[in-house]
């Protein structure tokens, strides 16, 4: 250990390389596994009866949302208030965007305001790539476009590990995803960082929804049958069908998807015993998943939600700490 180092700031030293995080490009898998062990202890902060620590006491944090949200903003500000940060929030809609100001004209407006680290989600893919050229800050990308989303990735990893019966590493264990593939950021982040971690994805999707690209990276397979995808798996994640990017029909019929695509009981029978059932949401009920399977003890997806806190908290621990 590090003299006058805690196991904390240790486990954040040996991710903090990159001042940004914009997906996994240059990640380690030692890189991630320390980030989930710091993520540990922030998960025992935040069982504590006062779930606030000065971690992060004098460090300002911006979120900038162009794109609608609920779980990822929220839980980013709580995550940097229960570290004692201060937060200044940005959300497009009610902004002067609508007066014509540009996102660099924007950006530098915010600027102003002295923010040490900026959370950014934007529809268009790359954004928080560019904004990071722009400023001097941190930047952290909260979803762009159908790109990336790494911090869900890194909290639906958290939360395998956390909650599979019997958690003895990721190799080997193998992940399911069905639904919108095509249009999905967390589908993108998930890929990179299990197969990172040694596991295997199984993409599955109707063809309009599943690229074939997805399936040359390694450790990856594709297939249009639900059936096939599920049987063994470890972990079955649903997506939903992202209609406000398709940009034309890109299915027969809603209840023909339904009907050979919805993640039910009955098909999870083919998965692995003590498989865990996830979405990053918001779900859309008897659609991508069925309700009931939603609330079935082996779902995990409000501790996803959870877990994005801890997630969240180890990340702008881990990149302001480790900048200093
Ligand atoms: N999973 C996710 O990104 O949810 P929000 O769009 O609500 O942030």
């Amino acid at each position: 250990m590090i003299p006058g180092s805690t196991p904390l700031a240790e486990t954040a030293a040996k991710t903090s390389r990159r001042r940004h995080l914009l997906d996994f490009e240059g990640w380690s898998r030692d890189d991630v596994l320390a980030l989930l062990d710091t993520t540990d202890v922030m998960a025992q902060v935040m069982q504590r009866t006062i779930k606030k620590v000065p971690a992060l006491q004098g460090f300002t944090i911006g979120t900038l949302f162009f794109e609608d949200s609920t779980r990822t903003r929220l839980s980013f500000e709580r995550a940097a208030r229960a570290q004692s940060a201060d937060v200044i929030s940005f959300a497009a809609g009610g902004s002067s965007l609508s007066k014509g100001e540009s996102l660099k004209d924007t950006l530098r407006t915010i600027d102003a305001l002295q923010a040490d680290l900026y959370v950014v989600r934007h529809q268009a893919a790359g954004a928080p790539h560019q904004i990071a050229r722009w400023t001097d800050a941190l930047v952290v990308n909260a979803g762009d476009g159908r790109r990336a989303h790494p911090t869900q990735a890194l909290l639906d990893a958290y939360t395998f590990r956390a909650r599979f019966e019997g958690f003895d590493g990721f190799a080997g264990k193998r992940l399911a995803i069905v639904g919108d593939v095509m249009h999905s950021r967390v589908a993108r982040s998930n890929v990179a960082l299990w197969t990172l971690l040694g596991a295997e994805v199984v993409l599955c999707g109707p063809r309009t929804l599943l690229p074939a690209e997805l399936g040359q990276a390694r450790g990856v397979t594709l297939t249009h049958r639900v059936d096939e995808a599920l049987e063994g798996a470890h972990a079955v994640m649903a997506l939903r069908l992202q209609h406000e990017r398709m940009t034309r029909g890109l299915l027969p019929s809603l209840a023909e998807y339904r009907q050979r695509y919805q993640v039910t009981r009955k098909r999870m029978r083919a998965a692995h015993a003590g498989a865990l059932v996830m979405h990053p949401g918001p779900i859309n009920r008897d659609i991508e998943l069925e309700g009931a399977l939603a609330d079935a003890p082996y779902s995990v997806i409000e501790a996803q939600v959870a877990n994005g806190v801890p997630v969240r908290m180890a990340i702008l621990y881990t990149l302001l700490v480790g900048s200093r």
